[in-house]
């Protein structure tokens, strides 16, 4: 199979277009012949090397942990899905190896659910790591409920598109920050407060919008934002954060309910994405496609951290055109 792989930690140009052995699945998983690939911020932190305590990783390593494609061979007791069914999972592994930037990618069986019927394959893919780190942090870590608020920062990226959507869906009050040229996109995915961040301090904004402060901060940036956020929850709200560990002292000190969640691969969890989708009770975020060799450059641009939606990887194949 052809892959992007990298030899070593580096820069985005260590990225290589390689020819590698196709993996076979082992008992319990199965094989994925993939479409699209979706790209995450994890990705060029795993290429950098910035994982590499946290993870065993091995060279040549492929990149990628979100995938969209077609089951192409089950291994032993693998029962709920079937050769030829379009699906799409989070395919992190206690190995970083075989990642999805590549044309076939293995993964637990557990970790994998059918894709939504009314989403292309494009779409699928850039949903499962996103979605599957808002609805562990509202649902799991947060127990965000019916007609409670929630500030979500960083709105207009991949992981705030689907935790604005999982809030308005349980029927809580969403404010969120992004730039302005993003308003529009957020609001259109159910934000009903939307604070330009790049505009002044979004501190005063949201006490503006509620004065007694929020039930939930979401925080997918981390630093001064993260610390700044403990001045807009009520007492005895909940921050969770996706970026840093909240700090313990200040928890006790005003009573917070406060932690760091990291997505775990979950397929039941998927599996509801995929019914709340289909329901038309969320849609996926805004999409730029991209070709798979293309993979440094998709990188560059998450690096950068301004994708107003999700990048994603077309899994080239002469066979599909
Ligand atoms: N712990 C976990 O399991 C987990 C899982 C997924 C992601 N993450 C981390 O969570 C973070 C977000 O991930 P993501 O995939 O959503 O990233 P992303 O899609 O790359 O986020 C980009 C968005 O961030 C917005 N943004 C940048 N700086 C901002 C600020 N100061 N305030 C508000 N918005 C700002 C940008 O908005 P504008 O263009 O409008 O500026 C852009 O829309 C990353 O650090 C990622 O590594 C952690």
């Amino acid at each position: 199979m052809r892959a992007m792989v990298i030899e070593e930690f580096g820069s985005a140009d260590r990225l290589r277009f390689v020819e590698l052995p196709c993996p076979t699945p082992a008992p319990g998983e199965v094989l994925i012949e993939l479409r699209y690939a979706g790209v995450n911020p994890v990705d060029w932190q795993i290429r950098e090397g910035h994982l590499k305590e946290l993870f065993p990783h091995q060279f040549p390593l492929i990149p990628g942990w979100d995938a969209a494609g077609v089951v192409a061979a089950c291994g032993a007791g693998v029962r709920h899905l079937k050769v030829g069914e379009a699906v799409y999972a989070y395919c992190r592994k206690s190995l970083v190896k075989w990642g999805t930037y590549a044309e076939y990618v293995t993964v637990d069986a557990a970790a994998v659910a059918p894709m939504p019927a009314n989403l292309s394959f494009a779409q699928a893919a850039v949903i499962p790591l996103a979605g599957l780190t808002a609805y562990q942090s509202l649902f799991d870590f947060a127990r965000l409920t019916a007609g409670q608020s929630i500030l979500i920062h960083a709105g207009a990226g991949g992981v705030g598109s689907m935790a604005i959507q999982f809030a308005r869906h349980i029927g809580a009050t969403v404010i969120t920050t992004a730039s302005a040229r993003n308003h529009d996109y957020v609001r259109g995915l159910g934000a009903q407060q939307a604070i330009d961040y790049t505009a002044g301090d979004f501190v005063a904004a949201v006490k503006q919008q509620m004065p007694g402060g929020v039930d939930v901060v979401f925080d997918a940036i981390g630093g001064v934002t993260q610390r700044q956020s403990y001045e807009v929850l009520k007492p005895g709200g909940t921050l969770v954060s996706i970026v840093e560990p909240p700090s313990q002292q200040v928890m006790l000190q005003y009573n917070f309910h406060a932690g760091y969640v990291f997505v775990s691969p979950n397929g039941r969890q998927l599996h509801e994405i995929t019914r709340l989708i289909e329901a038309g009770a969320v849609k996926a975020p805004r999409i730029k496609e991209m070709h798979l060799k293309d993979a440094a450059k998709a990188q560059e641009l998450s690096r950068d951290g301004h994708v107003g939606g999700k990048l994603v990887l077309r899994i080239l194949d002469e066979k599909r055109g």
